[in-house]
């Protein structure tokens, strides 16, 4: 299948909410709990070099999850992750960081042969990460973020650009996904609100005005219908992470259903 058709069959989806990455959490085992529920799961994030590995072996010594292993053995570990992910019978997006693209190629690869989408993460905050100027600090810094995205144009799978809002003001994050919008081919917007307890919609509203040829998810405290409502004014999925945590998804099954 080629990319133009993969990108098609996410648009197809009927079932809007998709699963939201979360480190050490959302692998194959955790999709698979949810059959039915998800148009897409979000597995990761995977940390596909040595440096974002050691950065991620440094984050679970503070007490945070991580997914952690032998990269040697990375194929067949994202494989066989994959693999369980889809007896969520959703789409699997696999969601990565990397410092050297030279050296997290190959697993990209591998990758981009069994997912559905590649989400390349613009987005973690922890300080092991950023200290090595990726996560959301690619958000600063667009040079570094084209280049990636150019080593990855030839995978036959669709990236997208996992980001924050409020990191960079609004009109940044625009000239950045503008500087490198030939590259991708969706934004899953975590619509981060500092300081407060709700999705800064907003930000939302203009990123996708300003995207409408990209596939949009947006993100950030939905935990019911009426969030999910809200959100997919301007964005074509949302996807839901920390509610997930609490069980709390009968909501979504509601949702399900009235979308039928
Ligand atoms: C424990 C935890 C781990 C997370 N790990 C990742 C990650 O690895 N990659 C990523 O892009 N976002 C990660 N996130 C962010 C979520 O995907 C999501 O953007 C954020 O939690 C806001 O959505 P929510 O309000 O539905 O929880 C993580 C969130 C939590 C709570």
């Amino acid at each position: 299948m080629g990319k133009d058709e993969k990108i098609k069959k996410i648009k197809n989806l009927n079932k809007k909410i998709v699963l939201a990455p979360m480190a050490g959490i959302t692998n194959g085992d955790f999709c698979k709990r949810f059959k039915g529920l998800f148009g897409i799961v979000t597995i990761g994030a995977y940390s596909l070099d040595k440096d974002s590995l050691n950065a991620s072996r440094e984050i679970v010594k503070r007490g945070r999850e991580e997914f952690i292993y032998n990269l040697d053995d990375f194929g067949d570990i994202i494989r066989d992750e994959i693999k369980k992910a889809r007896e969520s019978n959703a789409l699997v997006s696999v969601n990565v960081r990397f410092k050297n693209l030279e050296e997290s190629l190959e697993r990209l690869k591998i990758i981009s042969k069994h997912a559905d989408i590649i989400e390349l993460n613009c987005h973690c905050r922890q300080k092991e990460i950023t200290n090595l100027g990726i996560g959301q600090e690619l958000l600063k810094n667009k040079e570094l973020l084209r280049s990636y995205l150019i080593g990855m144009a030839d995978l036959n799978v669709p990236i997208f650009l996992k980001v924050r809002a409020n990191f960079v003001g609004l009109e940044e994050l625009i000239e950045t996904l503008n500087y490198t919008r030939d590259y991708f081919d969706g934004i899953h917007i975590d619509c981060f609100n500092p300081g407060k307890d709700y999705a800064d919609l907003e930000v939302l509203k203009e990123i996708s005005k300003n995207f409408s040829d990209k596939i949009i998810i947006g993100n950030n405290s939905v935990k019911s219908i009426e969030d999910a409502k809200n959100m997919l004014r301007y964005a074509n999925f949302v996807s839901v992470a920390r509610c997930i945590l609490r069980g709390d998804i009968e909501w979504i099954k509601e949702f399900n259903a009235m979308e039928m």
